[in-house]
């Protein structure tokens, strides 16, 4: 079972996050060879995740969703991988501060599988918890002091939970994401509205950072940014709101540093398709300048379905989505076996420094982008033996 990642973790690769201690296999697990934490290989996937509980879901796959995922994943729709599949999604996934269901719902939804019942969903105390008690913090931001004007960007903001009740993107009042701008007088200006919708359910506590998309003012001058929460009516949720002073000029000093290349294209054009295709085109021509030949590529968020799939040598994809890696797992043993499948957190990876020629994010960036100042995007470059100019 530990084969599948035998060549990384036996040449030293490997290391447990909190201590640093080299994991090795020891059986059907793995173990920290100095803090003897062990870490569990479930499907051919190793969990390195510290602090995660393994828990059963109590929740059957049925025979159709089963079929639909052979379908959707191209695995042989066989017994023993039907079998395999059900196993995957008999077991459940505990972080203290992540909830993966989440994740997982994305996953079904991401293949055409947005089945109401088949994961379970946020606890709900009844139905009057659902968008009924929005009481909320934004502990912190990345939204730069000053801003181009006229234009629409997304901006990581960090929300949280602190009410009784689950904050829905869906049901009869939605709540959203959204931001007002005030002159310097304090009067509220007139622009049009652009409202973020919440990528996931958020129980009670849950924190997400979310991109937040923000329209700027066509004038120039100081402004005072609010964000808040908002729900249909319009009903503008004033009580948590982060207020932020922001210079609009034409002459801003972007966030991104300037040896990373920017590819600026206009929200409404985003095509997910063609979009992974130019940045997987773009990763082949940034190896190929390096002429020399790839040993091992890292892809952080990588899902079931790296988009590094193709590239010689060996492929890591990880993510935090436990039961989606062993699905990827299953559908790429037989075929392509140079692709391994870690569970680990983006901003605790678990890889000796340098051990990648090179790392990539795709779609993955802006949700990742943690408190600790570190963007995904570093945080996998320092396992790439350069940090990588761009992540995708
Ligand atoms: C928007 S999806 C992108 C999936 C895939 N890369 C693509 O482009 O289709 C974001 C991925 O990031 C993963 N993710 C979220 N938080 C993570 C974390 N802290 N560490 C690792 N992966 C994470 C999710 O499980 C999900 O698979
Ligand atoms: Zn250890």
């Amino acid at each position: 079972m530990t084969e599948a990642f035998e060549s990384i973790a036996q040449r030293n690769y490997i290391y447990n996050p909190p201590c640093r201690g080299s994991i090795k296999a020891v059986s059907a697990d793995y173990s920290c060879c100095q803090c003897h934490a062990t870490y569990p290989v479930r499907h051919g996937v190793p969990i390195l995740i510290p602090g995660i509980t393994v828990e059963r879901s109590n929740f059957s796959l049925a025979d159709d969703l089963i079929t639909r995922i052979c379908a959707a994943e191209k695995i042989p729709d066989q017994p023993e991988n039907r079998a395999t599949l059900r196993e995957i999604f008999a077991w459940n996934y505990r972080l203290a501060d992540l909830w993966l269901t989440a994740e997982n719902n994305y996953y079904l939804k991401r293949i055409g599988l947005a089945v109401d019942g088949y994961r379970p969903k946020a606890p709900r105390i009844n139905q009057e918890s659902l968008n009924g008690d929005i009481r909320y913090e934004i502990p912190f931001h990345r939204i730069p002091a000053t801003l181009p004007p006229g234009e629409t960007r997304s901006w990581n903001v960090r929300l949280v939970n602190k009410g009784a009740g689950v904050f829905s993107p869906e049901g009869p009042q939605p709540v959203f994401f959204c931001y007002r701008w005030r002159d310097s007088t304090g009067t509220l200006i007139r622009s049009a509205e652009v409202r973020t919708t919440l990528p996931v359910e958020m129980a009670p506590g849950r924190g997400v950072t979310i991109p937040l998309w923000i329209a700027t003012p066509e004038r120039p001058g100081q402004y005072m940014l609010e964000v808040l929460l908002g729900q249909d009516g319009p009903i503008w949720h004033e009580h948590g709101a982060c207020k932020i002073a922001v210079q609009v000029s034409a002459s801003w000093n972007s966030a991104v540093p300037a040896d990373r290349l920017t590819l600026h294209r206009l929200p409404e054009t985003y095509d997910y398709r063609i979009d992974h295709e130019v940045g997987r085109v773009f990763v082949k021509e940034e190896l190929a300048r390096r002429r020399q030949p790839l040993r091992h590529a890292l892809e952080v968020g990588g899902c079931c379905n790296p988009m590094t799939w193709d590239l010689p040598g060996e492929v890591v994809s990880t993510d935090i989505d436990v039961q989606t890696l062993q699905v990827g797992a299953l559908h790429f043993a037989a075929t392509k076996p140079n692709i391994k499948f870690v569970a680990a957190d983006a901003l605790k990876q678990p890889f000796a420094d340098g051990v990648f020629d090179c790392a990539v994010l795709f779609s993955t960036t802006a949700p990742l982008a943690g408190s600790s100042g570190l963007s995904a995007g570093d945080a996998a470059g320092r396992s790439a033996r350069r940090v990588p100019r761009y992540s995708l």
